[in-house]
Formats: structure tokens, C-alpha cells, sequence
């Protein structure tokens, strides 16, 4: 069993993997580390002394709790270290052949009884455990940015993978104060699948010309009590995040309409208008930058909260339905992985499954698109009238 003695191994000093080793360190873990770039092995600790001396400046820590952290942490020029590992969480580069590389290298020098977990967003854990010389021991760890902040971890079993070690895992990462949710192994995961609407419809009503970016945002921040909107989101993501995020849930599903990308924000990639990072994305953060005003109409901004927040329910309840994971956790990720306000299942049984799907009915018959199709489940939940949570359980 994975317990507060076990020694935690982490592939990648980048900022997940960095994020990662905080987390265990402030738990009492040792952590081992190894990165392929010298430097980034080199500044591992300085940055882990920076990350957790904020903490002590916070009086979230001592500075004594400081200096036994950073005594339990190894920076290695090559695996050996990773000998004495029990579970090792992987967030190198997002490429399939260079993950796939590295669990060659590690299997060579794990013991057996130690788990591999991998950080990847956008790979499927089936296809990476399969290379390795022990599949059942392999998962899918998907933690948030940054790591020691969000509260969410999606734990995601591949086919492979055996019930003790997804046990195991998840006891010891809820031990460290985070929310765990068990995802099936399908592309975006929980998360990254279900928020998709919640830029793309966005950016389709903007498209359209129904309204601009500005009264959108406002819109879900007023109407859905979002915290923020989703080109103020989009644009703290970053364009070329968020737009290869969508391209590549739409490629992995076989070119599901949901899912289709936007030109609209595919030119911003084009043109660099990244977001914050670049100063320019939907909005201008240039110094001197004039903000524009939203159309504060009440029913314009009604209709755009509850065409999004009807596309977001009828992902939840397709998810639910193709079995992604149970209405308790697929719920649980939105709040804790993306600060929704609220679940989106519960969200549909509080405002009526029937308005959601007639919502969803009317965006079919008028576009004619597939991309409006109302999930199964919720339109038998409108027929018969039960809820999400009600029905789950009967
Ligand atoms: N950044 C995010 O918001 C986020 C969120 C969730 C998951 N992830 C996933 O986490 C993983 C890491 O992402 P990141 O943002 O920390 O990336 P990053 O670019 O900040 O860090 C990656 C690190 O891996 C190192 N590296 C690359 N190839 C290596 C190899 N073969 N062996 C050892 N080290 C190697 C690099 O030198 C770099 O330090 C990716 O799989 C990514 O999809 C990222």
C-alpha cells in the first residue's frame, strides 16, 4: 500500500512535474526527480525552494518544514534514484514516443511492486501502457495547473490496469487533500471533454453575430455566475492551448461535430493573439487599451447562458451515458477541476431536464446540425420526467 512513507518518483522538472514533487514534499514524501535537460535538473530546487518559501511567507509552513522538504528531494543526472521509487507520476513533453521511451528506461530499474502514473492531457493511458512490460500497474494521473493549487485529479485506468493499483492511488492522492474522480479512458478525459462547448458555443454565438465577445462574457458571468467568461478564459489559457485542446478531442473522435474547432479563433493562433501571454487575444491588454461595454440586454444575455449551458449539460449527460465516469465524479470534476458553479447534472435537475432538452430540440431543428443533437439519456429523462440523480441510482 502507497502510504505517507513511500517515495515518490517524478519524470519531468517542468511545471506540472515541479508542481507535482511540491505536493508530495509538503505531504512528507521523498521525492525523486530527473529531467533530459541539465538545466531544468539544476533549477529544480531553487524553484521548489522559491514555490514553498511563498508558503512560508503565507505562514502556510516554517521555514524549518521548508528545509526538511527540500532535504527529502533528489535532482538525479540519470534513473538510478528512481530504484527506491514506489510511485512514480510522469509529466514529460506530451509526445507518445518520448513517454513511451522513458517507461522503457524506467521499467529497467522500478521494482515491481512500484506503480507508474502518467500526467498526460490529451494521450490514451491504453495505448501508453501497452509498450510496457507491466500494463496492470499503469495509470492515468491528470492533475490541474497549477498542480499544488487545484483541487481536482482525474485518475484514469486503462484497459490494462488492475483495481488495487487505481485503490491504491487514489487513497494515497485524496490523503493529500485533493479531490480524486475516475475518468474512463476516452479522449479529453472528464474535464477537457465536457468544458468544450463552453468555448466552442461561445465562440459559435460570436461567429454568428448574436453578440460580441464582451456581452458573452458578461452573459455566463451574470446569468450562470461563471467566474469568469470564456474568451477571458481563453485568452488566460492561451489561444494555442485551448484551440490544439479542441483539435485534437475533435481528431480523437473521429471528427464529432461537437467538437469542431473555430476558425475564428484558429486565425487569432494565426495572427499570435494569444491572450494575456501576448497582450492581444479576444481582448487588448495593452497599457491604454480601451475596454469595451457589454450590451447589458436581459434577454439576449439569458438566451447565450442557456444555449451554452444547455450544449455543457448535453456533453455531461453523454458522458454519463457512454459511461466516462459516474454522475458523483463527473459532476465533482467541473466544480473542483474547472470552478463551475455548479454540477452540470445537478444543474439540469434543478432548471428541468425537459427545458434543457427543448433548449437542445430547438438548436437541432433550427441549424439542422448534428452538433445540436440532444443526448439520448436527457431526452429519455425529459420523457419520463426523473432526474439525473434520481435515475443514477435507482
Ligand atoms: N501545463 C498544463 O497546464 C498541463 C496540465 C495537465 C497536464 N499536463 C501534461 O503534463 C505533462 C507535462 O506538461 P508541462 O506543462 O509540465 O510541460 P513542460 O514543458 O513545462 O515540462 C516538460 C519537461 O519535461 C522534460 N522532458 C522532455 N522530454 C523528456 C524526456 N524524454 N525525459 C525527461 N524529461 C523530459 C523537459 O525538459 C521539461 O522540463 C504533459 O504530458 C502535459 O500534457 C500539462
Amino acid at each position: 500500500m502507497l502510504g505517507q512513507n513511500s517515495v515518490l518518483g517524478v519524470l519531468g522538472a517542468g511545471t506540472m512535474g515541479l508542481g507535482i514533487a511540491q505536493i508530495a514534499l509538503q505531504r512528507g514524501h521523498r521525492v525523486v526527480l530527473f529531467d533530459s535537460q541539465t538545466e531544468k535538473r539544476d533549477q529544480a530546487s531553487a524553484k521548489l525552494r522559491a514555490s514553498l518559501g511563498r508558503l512560508v511567507e503565507k505562514k502556510a509552513m516554517t521555514s524549518q518544514d521548508l528545509e526538511e522538504a527540500l532535504g527529502r528531494f533528489t535532482a538525479g543526472t540519470d534513473l538510478t534514484p528512481f530504484r527506491d521509487a514506489d510511485f512514480v507520476i510522469e509529466a514529460i513533453v506530451e509526445n507518445r514516443e518520448a513517454k513511451c521511451a522513458i517507461f522503457g528506461d524506467l521499467e529497467n530499474v522500478i521494482s515491481d511492486r512500484c506503480i507508474v502514473g502518467t500526467n498526460t492531457s490529451s494521450l490514451s493511458i491504453t495505448s501508453l501502457s501497452s509498450n510496457c512490460r507491466v500494463p496492470t500497474r499503469f495509470l492515468g494521473v491528470h492533475f490541474f495547473n497549477p498542480a499544488p493549487v487545484m483541487a481536482l485529479v482525474e485518475i484514469i485506468p486503462g484497459i490494462h490496469t488492475d483495481a488495487e493499483t487505481v485503490a491504491n492511488v487514489r487513497s494515497l492522492i485524496d490523503s493529500w487533500g485533493k479531490t480524486t474522480v475516475v475518468a474512463n479512458d476516452t479522449p479529453g478525459f472528464i474535464v477537457n471533454r465536457i468544458a468544450r462547448p463552453f468555448y466552442g458555443e461561445a465562440l459559435r454565438i460570436y461567429e454568428e453575430g448574436i453578440a460580441d465577445h464582451v456581452t458573452i462574457d458578461w452573459a455566463m458571468r451574470e446569468f450562470g455566475e461563471f467566474r469568469m467568461g470564456p474568451f477571458e478564459l481563453m485568452d488566460f489559457i492561451g489561444n494555442d492551448v485551448n484551440f490544439k485542446v479542441t483539435e485534437t478531442i475533435f481528431e480523437a473522435f473521429y471528427y464529432e461535430p461537437r467538437y469542431r474547432p473555430s476558425l475564428l479563433q484558429k486565425r487569432l493562433v494565426e495572427a499570435n493573439l494569444l491572450g494575456l501571454k501576448t497582450k492581444r487575444g479576444f481582448y487588448d491588454y495593452r497599457p491604454g487599451a480601451i475596454a469595451t461595454e457589454p450590451r447589458r440586454d436581459l434577454t439576449l444575455g439569458r438566451a447565450i447562458f442557456y444555449r451554452v449551458l444547455a450544449m455543457l449539460i448535453n456533453e455531461a449527460s453523454d458522458a454519463l451515458m457512454l459511461g466516462v465516469a459516474t454522475a458523483e465524479d463527473l459532476d465533482l470534476a467541473m466544480t473542483k477541476g474547472v470552478n463551475y458553479p455548479k454540477g452540470l447534472l445537478r444543474w439540469a435537475d434543478e432548471l428541468g431536464s425537459t427545458n434543457i432538452y427543448q433548449e437542445l430540440e430547438r438548436l437541432y431543428h433550427y441549424y439542422g446540425e448534428d452538433r445540436y443533437r440532444p443526448s439520448p439519456l436527457l431526452k429519455k429523462l425529459a420523457q419520463t420526467g426523473d432526474r439525473f440523480f434520481l435515475a443514477v441510482q435507482a
